[in-house]
């Protein structure tokens, strides 16, 4: 599956940009292969439309904010962040102007210091991501960039906590600890839930980052699916340190993403501090994204086509919401379309093996 196979992907909120740099300046953003604008207008009303003028198709984010309008560089024409034309600067001052000179304007709200758009209509509100609003916890904002890889695969990455012994044995992981305690995945309708304990390393910098002394802590991990690319996972530390950690992956296209981290934390961080959180986090990222870069964008809807263990419950999961979600239009191939021959060539290699005649 990619992305673009999957209208229902069209119907839920994704960042674009933070909300610090939608000033009074036209910028594009690009989301499911669609090309959008975002502008903040008149009172600080950020706007979001298609980024094409409806005269005669001028990209908008070319133009600039003029009296709180976005104002189109190729004939002037200016539009309120409603999408509604507001100027024609060729006709008569006192001429009405027709109801259909709009700007396609989309969805956009403005939540956790991040500017979200929907591209259709929303399924559900913008992510409920309760720390990130809570005075007790400090937010602190740590990346947001664009990665080669598809959105499907960067939330499989961060549902999947198998992985940390391994992909981050340089920073937190164990790899000689890979066994996760008392997995527990539990499932409500769309949202998925995890809650597991593992064995963390704690480096200098991580011993800085939370307070806590020794190689190793016991970490226990809350996961949750919040919305098919949005995740938010509460991380308890043995001396109370709650450092919840939230992920969104807006699909770019097929084969790019706009990921996006910020972190709560609990313990109030003065500056320095938050700077250490930040660069470890930003450090694991990129561990991630090494990785994910150069795995296919396809991801495999099918239980058959990758082989699956105990501690990849929470995956799987997330390979049938997704499907569920798919299987709602008839655009998604199957997987056998895209993916390695070795699935077949290893069956063949078995029948072979076990009829001797075959082989002749
Ligand atoms: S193309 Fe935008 S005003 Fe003409
Ligand atoms: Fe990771």
């Amino acid at each position: 599956m990619l992305v673009s196979q999957v209208p229902a992907f069209k119907e839920y909120w994704y960042p674009v940009a933070y909300s610090a740099d939608v000033v009074q300046v036209p910028r594009p953003a690009r989301v499911l292969g669609e090309d959008y604008v975002i502008w903040r207008g008149r009172e600080g009303v950020v706007g979001a439309a298609v980024d094409e003028c409806p005269h005669r198709g001028s990209r908008l984010s070319q133009g600039w904010i003029e009296n709180g309008d976005l104002v189109c560089g190729y004939h002037g024409w200016a539009f309120a962040p409603s999408g509604a034309c507001t100027r024609i600067p060729q006709n008569d001052p006192d001429a009405p102007i027709p109801p259909r000179a709009r700007a396609l304007s989309v969805l956009v709200e403005e939540r956790y210091g991040l500017v979200w758009i929907c591209p259709g209509m929303p399924r559900e509100s913008v992510p409920e991501l309760p720390e990130a609003d809570d005075p007790q916890f400090t937010l602190i904002h740590e990346l947001m960039e664009v990665w080669r890889a598809s959105a499907p695969r960067v939330i499989d990455n961060a549902l999947d906590v198998s992985h940390l012994a391994w992909t981050h044995r340089n920073t937190i992981g164990d790899s000689s600890n890979p066994r996760m305690n008392n997995l527990k995945v539990e499932r409500v309708g769309q949202v998925l839930r995890s809650r597991v304990s593992y064995i963390s390393r704690l480096t200098p910098e991580q011993r800085r980052n939370t307070g806590l002394s020794g190689d190793f802590t016991t970490r226990v991990t809350n996961s949750e699916l919040v919305q098919p690319f949005v995740f938010r996972d509460v991380m308890e530390y043995e001396n109370g340190l709650r450092h919840v950690l939230f992920k969104t992956a807006t699909p770019v296209d097929d084969t790019h993403t706009l990921f996006c981290q910020f972190v709560a934390r609990n313990d109030n961080p003065d500056e320095d501090k938050v700077a250490g959180i930040v660069a470890l986090d930003r450090k694991i990222q990129s561990e991630d994204k090494e990785l994910l870069e150069q795995i296919r964008p396809e991801f495999p809807l099918e239980m058959q086509t990758e082989m699956h263990t105990r501690t990849d419950r929470m995956t799987v999961e997330y390979r049938r919401i997704l499907a569920e979600l798919a299987s709602e239009s008839s655009l998604v191939p199957p997987d056998r379309t895209w993916s390695r021959p070795f699935v077949d060539a290893a069956r063949a290699s078995v029948k072979t093996a076990t009829n001797p005649r075959e082989q002749g």
